[in-house]
């Protein structure tokens, strides 16, 4: 039931909709002529040889030839479904945004998905997860690209290439990293050390989840809201699984990755068969907008921390039910394309130089993953809302556009779309002030990589504290260089030295001094020093 843009015209054929029943009487070609045989290739004589001629026999094998379209280069392995969204109107103060309006319910679409492995791998290694929500308003589409895990790898997007390469498989063997050398991974990590923050997480009971709809999702950056009054705020974006947050143990997750490598998928799909609906509630922490912008000595625009729960309550702003599967994992699961760039009014990004290269690389990709410019035509990404961009042409192009080419300001063609004037509610970047130099480097607040990291670890229980420490004896025991071992450990160290014995001691190794470089941490604001440990967020 998803509204066609209304760029696309209908031709007056009822059988010419992209949509096509493979139902019906007879079979027949892709262009409608009936066929006789589909079992036999035209020959020449009995035994052959095969004629060219059979026009038949080339449409079919060259359409499934060309059945597949490259998996995504990250985020490959995913499951999907479809639910609604409803807003509690508690967010009305400090957005516009017309979906969060109270009792308001938007339809969504959500994938979930493990980063590293290929579309067939396994659901349940260690990993980060992806937690990816399209909300279909009023207003178009906006989505919410996120993680299971609230901090992120790199502070940089230009970074981005480097971490995948350095965690993908090994481009030998094609072996991933999780069942041999570990070096690439390690080494990474421990030559950035802002990685160390989101490793903890993964080393963490965090890194194996165990299900789909037991997962937070975060929006990891901080986004900026208008209000009704003009007033903007800085947000940091939660989901909470109404059904508690759990993890599995390592043993099993090496169990069900073998027994089942579909686990995740099949629990999603199976609840909602069941009537089971997952849900999540959906939150926001708000900080001021300062010029600064930085929180209790946190920079907001470092993707690399969070804000702790403690500080900055994450306050509800609505609900989100799963209640159906997608009818084909093709055309939905795989087809659809989310972006951090596609936001609706009330709703901006801020400088966050993460944020800022995930805004270029969404598109840039799904270019070529779903064949030429006009995907967003495909069913599961058209807007529930009307289109009239001027967009012409391209492969894939579904409109069958008539009048003259588009183009703005036109006093020619007087239906043409109008620039849409500001009280009709178009989309306005908030006017930020911008100065400075052209540089290639980091703001100096960027620099602490190991205070939030301490301050994580030190959150959790014992038990959780000794599957953190399992997590880093097992994986680091599969990284055979051992001067990237020993770079780590000093880390670990540095981070906190109960750890760094723990795991030294598990490797048979010394137990390293810290590192000197990047142990000075930030000095924490009074209201950070003062949380301690054990306490969870
Ligand atoms: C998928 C790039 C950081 C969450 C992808 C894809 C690319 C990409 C190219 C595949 C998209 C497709 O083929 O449709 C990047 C870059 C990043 C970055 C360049 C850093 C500069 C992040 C971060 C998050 C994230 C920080 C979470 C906050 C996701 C998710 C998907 C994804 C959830 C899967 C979307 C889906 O289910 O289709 N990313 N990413 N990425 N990324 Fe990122």
């Amino acid at each position: 039931d998803q509204a066609a843009p209304a760029q696309v015209t209908a031709t007056g054929c009822p059988f010419s909709a992209p949509g096509r029943a493979q139902a019906g009487e007879y079979l027949t070609t892709a262009t409608g002529t009936r066929v006789r045989d589909t079992d036999h290739s035209l020959k020449a004589g009995r035994r052959g040889p095969t004629l060219l001629q059979d026009h038949h026999l080339r449409e079919k094998i060259t359409h499934f030839d060309h059945e597949r379209i490259p998996e995504r280069v990250v985020h490959a392995r995913g499951a999907a479904a479809h639910g609604v969204f409803t807003a509690y109107g508690t967010a009305g103060k400090l957005t516009t945004a017309g979906f969060l309006a109270k009792d308001v319910e938007t339809p969504v679409f959500v994938r979930f998905s493990t980063v590293l492995g290929s579309r067939g791998s396994a659901d349940t290694v260690r990993d980060t997860r992806g937690f990816a929500v399209k909300f279909y308003t009023d207003e178009g589409n906006f989505d919410l690209v996120g993680n299971n895990i609230p901090v992120f790898f790199i502070q940089d997007g230009i970074k981005f290439p480097d971490v995948i390469h350095a965690g993908k498989p090994h481009p030998d063997r094609e072996i991933p990293q999780a069942q041999s050398a570990h070096d690439t991974f390690w080494d990474f990590v421990s030559l950035h050390t802002e990685a160390q923050h989101h490793t903890m997480w993964n080393m963490s009971d965090r890194g194996i989840p165990a299900s789909y709809r037991t997962m937070e999702g975060f929006g990891v950056h901080t986004f900026r809201l208008t209000g009704p009054d003009g007033s903007t705020s800085l947000v940091k974006f939660h989901w909470k699984p109404a059904a508690g947050a759990h993890s599995q143990v390592w043993e099993e997750a090496q169990l069900t990755q073998g027994n089942d490598p579909d686990f995740h998928r099949r629990d999603l799909s199976d609840a909602i068969e069941a009537g089971a609906f997952p849900e999540w509630e959906l939150g926001v922490q708000v900080m001021p907008d300062t010029e600064d912008e930085m929180f209790e000595g946190i920079d907001l625009l470092d993707p690399t921390k969070l804000v702790p729960e403690e500080l900055c309550p994450v306050q509800p702003i609505g609900k989100m039910v799963l209640n159906a599967n997608p009818t084909n994992y093709f055309a939905e699961t795989e087809q659809v394309a989310f972006h951090p760039g596609h936001l609706v009014p009330g709703i901006d990004v801020t400088n966050d130089p993460l944020l800022q290269g995930r805004l270029f690389s969404y598109i840039d990709t799904q270019l070529t993953r779903l064949g030429g410019p006009n995907f967003d035509q495909l069913p599961i990404n058209r807007p529930h809302t009307e289109v009239n961009d001027n967009l012409r042409d391209g492969y894939g192009q579904q409109a069958v556009h008539t009048g003259m080419a588009p183009y703005r300001p036109n006093s020619i063609d007087a239906g043409n779309p109008l620039p849409t004037p500001t009280d009709e509610r178009p989309f306005i970047e908030v006017p930020t002030k911008v100065e400075g130099e052209k540089v290639r480097a980091n703001p100096v607040t960027f620099e602490d990589h190991f205070s939030q990291t301490r301050l994580f670890y030190r959150s959790l229980s014992p038990v959780e504290q000794e599957h953190v420490a399992s997590a880093y004896t097992f994986e680091l025991g599969k990284c055979f260089e051992t001067p990237i071992r020993e770079r780590q450990l000093a880390h670990l160290a540095a981070i906190d030295a109960d750890l760094a014995k723990t795991v030294a001691t598990g490797l048979g190794m010394e137990v390293p001094a810290p590192t000197t470089t990047d142990v000075t941490d930030m000095a924490p604001s009074p209201a950070l020093a003062q949380i301690k440990p054990g306490v969870t967020y």
